[in-house]
């Protein structure tokens, strides 16, 4: 009886030793190891040894193990022509041996797993989406902070970055100790946990990742904070407006730069051996005042609130301005007898802005103080590009029997005479 029992059992083992073998076998990376090897002439195979491979970066916290399927990534001699055997595009891997770097930290994507759609990061809770092709360049800046020595390598960083000035991003976003503080700091959007964006998450299509959320709110940033009104709301509940980050009209090579380049700005803090310092900002000569003082206008982000060039027409729910951020095409006609003032007014922002309805609530943008952030030198130079926006209003020449335009222009009076504020007299 006894063994009968032990025969029994013996049985049972070896079969669930065979299970557990054949499933191996079945396992997707071994199912590629095969694939491989099969394609390889014997001697090609020689000294190559099958099973998990993985890669510990301990100076990167990283343990990767993509090559276990991206078996010809740094053997070009053997690869084959659909992923994942082929060998790695470019010179990537010279520069950054395998050993050294691993994958994830360019590719994101989840270093230990051996399944595709895991190690890809196409799985719920996983954090780093894989960034593939023009993707990548968004990693490059955790190291590289001298961007401009990488601008072949990486045109849509360097494209991102620079359009994140030009828009006047900074107007309204700090990074790190650049920027106003209307909204959040940006400094580490790019490691935004997903916790944090679940409400969004819900109310746009997938994958639902950083990338796909950065992109939609770049595109819209209405879609995901379209606000509530009051019909909406509990009877004495204060109505919410829209997101009170204008709407760009980006194109979407644009947007595809912008996102690369906030996906870059993360939490990641990489060894000084690791990491090549930015060089500090050159320093602009200028020949003419004006253009000193337009340099500065874009420096700070003035652009962000009162559009390029300063011809207003951003959008400030509920504002005293007919809902607009002001026009600056007017500052000469306001404030060209009281430079200082209007100095001051730089210097000192106003907040709250003059609501148009007393009884919804205050405007999501306000004008908002530079103190000596701005050096008296490049102040006086904003002053004077101010001052001559004015040469951009349309010319007062009247046709024949016409009347001619008032001055300030009609929009303008519209504009200020919704405002509940009395004319300015700042301080
Ligand atoms: C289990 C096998 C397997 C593992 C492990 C694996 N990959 Fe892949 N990889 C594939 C396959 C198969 C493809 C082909 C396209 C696909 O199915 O997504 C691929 C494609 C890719 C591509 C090209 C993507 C595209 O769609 O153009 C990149 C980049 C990539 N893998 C990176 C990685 C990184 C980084 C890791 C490690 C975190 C990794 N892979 C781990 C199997 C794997
Ligand atoms: C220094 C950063 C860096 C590292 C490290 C790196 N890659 Fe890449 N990888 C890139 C860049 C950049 C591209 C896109 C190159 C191009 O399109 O010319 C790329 C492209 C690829 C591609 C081609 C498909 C695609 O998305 O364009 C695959 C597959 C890939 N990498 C896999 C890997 C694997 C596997 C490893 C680890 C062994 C690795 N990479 C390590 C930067 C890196
Ligand atoms: C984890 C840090 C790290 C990441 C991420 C990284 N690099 Fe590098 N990279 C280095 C280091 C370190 C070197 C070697 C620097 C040296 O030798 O001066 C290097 C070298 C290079 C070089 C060669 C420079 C030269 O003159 O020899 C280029 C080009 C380059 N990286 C581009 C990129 C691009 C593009 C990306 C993003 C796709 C990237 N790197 C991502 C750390 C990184
Ligand atoms: C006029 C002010 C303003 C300007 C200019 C502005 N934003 Fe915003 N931004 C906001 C406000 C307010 C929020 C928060 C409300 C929201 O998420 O819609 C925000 C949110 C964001 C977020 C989400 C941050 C998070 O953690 O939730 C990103 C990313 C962002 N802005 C990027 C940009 C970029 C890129 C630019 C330039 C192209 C820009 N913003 C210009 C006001 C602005
Ligand atoms: C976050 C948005 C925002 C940014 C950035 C911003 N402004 Fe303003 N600005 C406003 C708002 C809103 C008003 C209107 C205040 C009011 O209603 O009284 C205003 C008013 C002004 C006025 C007065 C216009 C008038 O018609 O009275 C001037 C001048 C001005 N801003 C200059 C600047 C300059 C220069 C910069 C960059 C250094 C700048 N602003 C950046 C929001 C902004």
């Amino acid at each position: 009886m006894k063994r009968l029992v032990f025969l029994v059992l013996s049985a049972l083992l070896t079969l669930l030793f065979l299970i557990a073998v054949g499933l191996d076998q079945h396992r997707e990376w071994n199912r590629y190891q095969r694939t491989f090897f099969k394609s390889l002439e014997q001697h090609e195979r020689r000294g190559m040894t099958g099973g998990i491979k993985q890669v510990i970066v301990s100076n990167l916290g990283r343990v990767d193990r993509c090559t276990t399927c991206h078996l010809a990534i740094d053997k070009p001699q053997l690869e084959l022509g659909q992923e994942p055997f082929r060998s790695h595009p470019g010179d990537y891997l010279k520069w950054h041996p395998v050993e050294q770097f691993g994958c994830t930290v360019c590719h994101g994507g989840q270093g230990l797993a051996t399944e595709v759609k895991a190690a890809h990061g196409d799985v719920p809770h996983w954090e780093e989406p894989l960034l593939r092709g023009r993707l990548v360049q968004a990693s490059c800046a955790q190291c590289h902070h001298n961007v401009q020595e990488i601008t072949p390598q990486a045109p849509l960083l360097a494209k991102g970055r620079a359009l994140f000035k030009a828009k006047g991003c900074y107007g309204c976003h700090a990074i790190k100790d650049f920027g106003q503080s209307v909204s959040v700091d940006l400094a580490e959007v790019g490691s935004k946990s997903y916790l944090l964006m679940e409400a969004d998450f819900e109310m746009m299509d997938p994958p639902h990742d950083r990338i796909r959320w950065l992109m939609t709110k770049l595109r819209n940033p209405r879609r995901l904070n379209p606000g509530v009104t009051p019909e909406h709301l509990p009877p004495g509940e204060e109505e919410v407006f829209p997101s009170a980050m204008p709407h760009f009209g980006l194109s979407e090579p644009e947007v595809e730069a912008l996102t690369i380049y906030l996906l870059g700005l993360t939490a990641s803090d990489p060894p000084a051996s690791y990491v090549t310092p930015a060089k500090p900002e050159p320093t602009l000569g200028f020949n003419e005042v004006v253009t000193h003082g337009k340099a500065v206008f874009e420096k700070y982000g003035c652009a962000a609130c009162h559009g390029i060039g300063g011809v207003g027409g951003r959008k400030n729910w509920n504002g005293g301005l007919g809902e607009e951020v002001p026009s600056l095409l007017y500052v000469k006609a306001y404030y060209g007898n009281d430079v200082e003032s209007l100095k001051n007014l730089i210097r000192n922002g106003r907040q709250p802005v003059p609501r148009a309805d007393p009884h919804r609530p205050q405007p999501g943008l306000y004008m908002p103080a530079w103190k000596d952030r701005i050096s008296e030198e490049d102040l006086d130079a904003l002053v004077a590009y101010l001052l001559s926006l004015a040469d951009r209003l349309p010319a007062p020449a009247p046709a024949p029997g016409e009347p001619p335009p008032a001055e300030p222009t009609a929009r303008l009076r519209r504009n200020r005479s919704a405002s509940a504020a009395p004319p300015r007299a700042i301080n």
